[in-house]
């Protein structure tokens, strides 16, 4: 811990304050492992559900039961996780969050019955919400604005590392066929979580909202690295006092928490309906129906499309802070809506043609790294950091909420749109909502690159149209 001396506003010397910087990345980086679990528990199902099959000789119901459980719990988790941030602190849940992921990989890998395994992946998916909630928003109270877009992006690249681990742990488990070990190995990173949560710090926004003043400037220190916060502290204080009393959830409807209400929810349901998981989830399924037919090559393709996503993602890390968040969205939705015109027509053309397959993978590929720089990461950050601190939880969560019950919803659906419409269509369809996703993000969305929370909150409260200055 840094040795502070009380009243002094000279910043503690060079490698104090470096090291307590590292503390906000170390913070950051153990928050993000919630990330890591949420890309990796609703990734390994895919390759583990084949083995699941066998052992239990499951029906197809079961099958999209053993699936999907896991939305319906994230969506419970993320609405009630948000709310309980608020109250228990956005440390505490995250602790609770760590014992939520160990308890569920215990009871998958140990699951004797379909009714347990039923059990353990509803437990995981409670884990899943409750990380989707807390981790964008724990990050986001602890980092410094000028840097924050890169700290929350890094929930995004651990979902992203997730799902790529979860394609090769079940690759790599799939010649013995043990799915136990499949689902049981999120233990680690859980175990992970938890211990690092132990020493981490509790955000200094939390505090102050709690009024424990003391206990709030006495952090931002810590991860400040210096004594001089009054400023950052100042206007934590100055802006909770505007606000009054404490958050009630009927404060959602507020003139100044609507616009922003109205845009975290919309960008929840972009994100989804544009059609991301299926892709995430049904790759293989996509590839192979456009002409690679060995399992393989399909594998292969997925772990490439699972790459380009990471890498992606590191790309719009480095951008967020510099070419600001709409820039990035209103770029990455624009090539998101050409490549799933693109995907449409090259499902268009008659089945077989020379080099389809490999258009087909190539466009999936650009289509995944047009999100990946774009409502990828962008969503969770803006959900961070658009709401007032009183009801940022409870806001934040339903955010979260509505994407999982979006995600939930385009799971049920594709297969069936894909038999109704041929996956043209269903792409084309994909397509025409992430033009409307576009027209959403230009007209409502604010940048918010630079600007301390605080700053963001205030916006809202002068009722400005456009709350901050577009790049
Ligand atoms: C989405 C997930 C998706 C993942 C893919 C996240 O931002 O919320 O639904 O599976 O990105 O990288």
């Amino acid at each position: 811990m840094v040795n502070v001396s009380p009243n002094s506003e000279v910043p503690i010397d060079a490698a104090a304050s470096q090291a307590s910087t590292l503390v906000v990345y170390v913070a950051a980086a153990f928050a993000a492992l919630g990330g890591l679990l949420f890309g990796y528990d609703t990734g390994v199902i895919s390759g583990a559900l084949i083995f699941i099959r066998q052992s239990f000789a499951l029906s197809t119901f079961h099958q999209e039961i053993v699936v999907s459980v896991v939305l319906v719990g994230a969506c419970m988790g993320a609405l009630g996780g948000g709310r309980l941030a608020d109250r228990l602190g956005r440390r505490k849940m995250l602790l609770v969050t760590s014992l939520i992921f160990m308890a569920g990989a215990i009871v998958c890998a140990a699951a004797m019955s379909v009714t347990t395994l039923v059990v353990g992946r509803t437990i995981v998916g409670l884990g899943i919400g409750f990380a989707s909630s807390t981790v964008p928003l724990y990050i986001s109270e602890i980092a410094p604005a000028r840097v924050r877009g890169f700290q929350v992006s890094l929930f995004q690249l651990a979902i992203t590392v997730g799902i790529l681990a979860a394609y090769l742990v079940d690759y790599s488990f799939a010649r013995t066929e043990n799915w136990r070990w499949m689902l049981g190995l999120a233990f680690v990173p859980g175990a992970m979580l938890f211990l690092g949560m132990l020493v981490l710090p509790e955000t200094p926004r939390w505090y102050a909202q709690r009024a424990q003043l003391d206990s709030a400037r006495r952090v931002l220190m810590r991860i400040r690295g210096t004594q001089a916060v009054d400023a950052e502290f100042n206007e934590i204080v100055a802006t909770l006092q505007q606000a009054h009393e404490r958050g009630q959830l009927a404060d959602l409807l507020l003139p100044e928490v609507r616009p922003a209400l109205v845009i975290g929810v919309g960008l929840a349901i972009f994100q989804q309906i544009t059609g991301i998981n299926t892709v995430i989830y049904y790759a293989p399924t996509i590839i192979q129906s456009a002409g690679i037919s060995s399992a393989s090559g399909a594998i292969l393709a997925t772990a490439g499309i699972g790459l380009v996503n990471v890498i992606m993602t590191v790309v719009s890390m480095w951008l967020i802070d510099r070419a600001g968040r709409r820039a990035l969205l209103l770029t990455g939705i624009a090539g998101m809506a050409i490549s799933l015109g693109a995907l449409g027509y090259v499902f268009h053309l008659p089945a077989r043609a020379g080099g389809i397959a490999e258009i087909a993978v190539f466009t999936l590929m650009a289509y995944v790294a047009s999100f990946a720089i774009s409502l990828g990461p962008i969503f969770w950050l803006l959900i961070a950091e658009i709401y007032p601190l009183k009801i940022r939880g409870a806001a934040e969560g339903i955010a979260a909420g509505t994407n999982w019950a979006a995600n939930f919803l385009v799971a049920l659906t594709f297969l069936t749109l894909v038999q109704m419409f041929g996956p043209s269509q269903t792409f084309w369809l994909y397509g025409v909502l992430a033009v409307a996703a576009w027209i959403f993000s230009y007209y409502l969305v604010p940048e918010t690159k630079g600007r301390t929370l605080e700053e963001i909150e205030n916006s809202w409260r002068l009722k400005r149209p456009r709350p901050l200055p577009r790049p």
